[in-house]
């Protein structure tokens, strides 16, 4: 594999192709964020015009500046950067104006985020989900493609996990992830509106926060291998994950975007099909630290389970790709020794 993680992430040519033919005005919200940055990579690099909405609750400026560097300044022309909140509707109303496809990421992510605050979990991502969905509505956009979630599956154990089949909700991150999948459907249905929510799987990838209480695992265990810090396992280290890196996500979000089903309304899973365990993950984490830096890796540690947290997930993505073409092009063993990669050299850079 020879890939930069800071290059393009990688889409398929058929992709590419289908964009250039539908160039358009495209809103990226939560921009300053993870996902959100690498979508407005993506689509500058091929010559859209983006519009990027964020109150950088999360999300930071040095991810833009990043983007920024990545694209060149010809191609950061095309962006405009609105800071704004999605608690408030003319935020919203103004971000939308004259846009075609809205790819809506903004949200309060993180399972114990919400267990803590599930107040402000609700207000952002409930609340400024309508906002955003009502402004899309009256603006008459093309496309409303947003991120859902695979906390929607809950408690049900069954795998793979199958869109239609799902359990009772674990936590109010979870809850709120579900409401937004039955307010798009609602106003597809009642409005005409064309809505596909993307339920994620432990996206992962450059860029991603590794800091703070709420980081996800893999920045977070990084972060820590290349501080010399040891890593905790919470549970007995059988737990599982469907990985994605997030080229893989940025490829969902631009198929759904220009080619969503006619019937509408529709969720996919996001993912690779593949399950990691999270000793597998230390393991294959560990190794590329090693190869990167030839520093040695703490031992892993074991503590208690976390509340909220599911115990196995992979997802079944048939849908997505028989429906929306979507074919996950970057494993997960690749994607995480591009991101290790990654975070490498913005230590050396540091
Ligand atoms: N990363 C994952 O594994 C994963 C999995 C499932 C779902 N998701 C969903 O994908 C989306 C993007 O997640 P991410 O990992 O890039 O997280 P992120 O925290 O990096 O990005 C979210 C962005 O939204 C912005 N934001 C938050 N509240 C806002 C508000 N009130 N107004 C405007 N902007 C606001 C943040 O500042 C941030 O830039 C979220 O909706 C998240 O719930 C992510």
């Amino acid at each position: 594999m020879n890939r930069d993680a800071s290059e393009n992430p990688v889409l398929n040519e058929e992709t590419r192709k289908n964009l250039m033919a539908k160039s358009g005005r495209w809103l990226v919200t939560g921009c300053a964020g993870f996902i959100g940055s690498h979508l407005v990579e993506t689509l500058l690099k091929l010559g859209q015009q983006v519009v990027g909405l964020d109150n950088f609750a999360t999300g930071f400026r040095h991810n833009l500046d990043h983007v920024r560097a990545c694209v060149g300044e010809e191609a950061w022309r095309r962006f405009t950067f609105q800071e704004g909140d999605i608690r408030e509707l003319e935020a919203c109303r103004n971000a939308v104006s004259g846009v075609d496809y809205v790819l809506h990421q903004a949200a309060l992510g993180s399972v114990p985020r919400s267990l803590k605050d599930p107040l402000a979990s609700n207000e952002v991502n409930v609340n400024g989900f309508l906002n955003m969905l009502v402004a899309a509505r009256d603006e008459g956009v093309k496309s409303f493609t947003y991120a859902a979630s695979s906390s929607t599956y809950g408690d049900s154990e069954a795998l793979p996990k199958v869109e239609e089949r799902i359990g009772q909700p674990l936590s109010p991150y979870a809850v709120t992830k579900y409401v937004n999948e039955l307010y798009a459907d609602v106003f597809q249905r009642s409005y005409g509106m064309c809505t596909t929510g993307l339920r994620y799987f432990n996206v992962f990838g450059p860029r991603q926060d590794p800091n703070g209480a709420y980081a996800a695992v893999i920045p977070k265990w990084i972060g820590a291998m290349l501080a010399g810090e040891a890593v905790f396992i919470n549970g007995d280290g059988a737990t599982s994950r469907d990985f994605t890196f997030v080229s893989n996500a940025v490829q969902a979000n631009l198929l759904a975007a220009i080619n969503p089903p006619p019937e509408g309304g529709r969720v996919f899973n996001v993912a690779c099909g593949e399950q990691t365990t999270l000793v597998e993950l230390f393991e294959g984490l560990a190794t590329a630290v090693r190869a990167g830096t030839q520093q040695a890796v703490a031992p892993v540690r074991y503590r208690d389970f976390r509340v909220g947290d599911v115990r196995h997930s992979l997802a079944d993505i048939n849908a997505a790709a028989s429906t929306l073409g979507y074919q996950p092009e970057v494993p997960v063993r690749d994607g995480l020794a591009l991101t290790v990669d990654w975070f490498i050299q913005r230590a050396r850079r540091a």
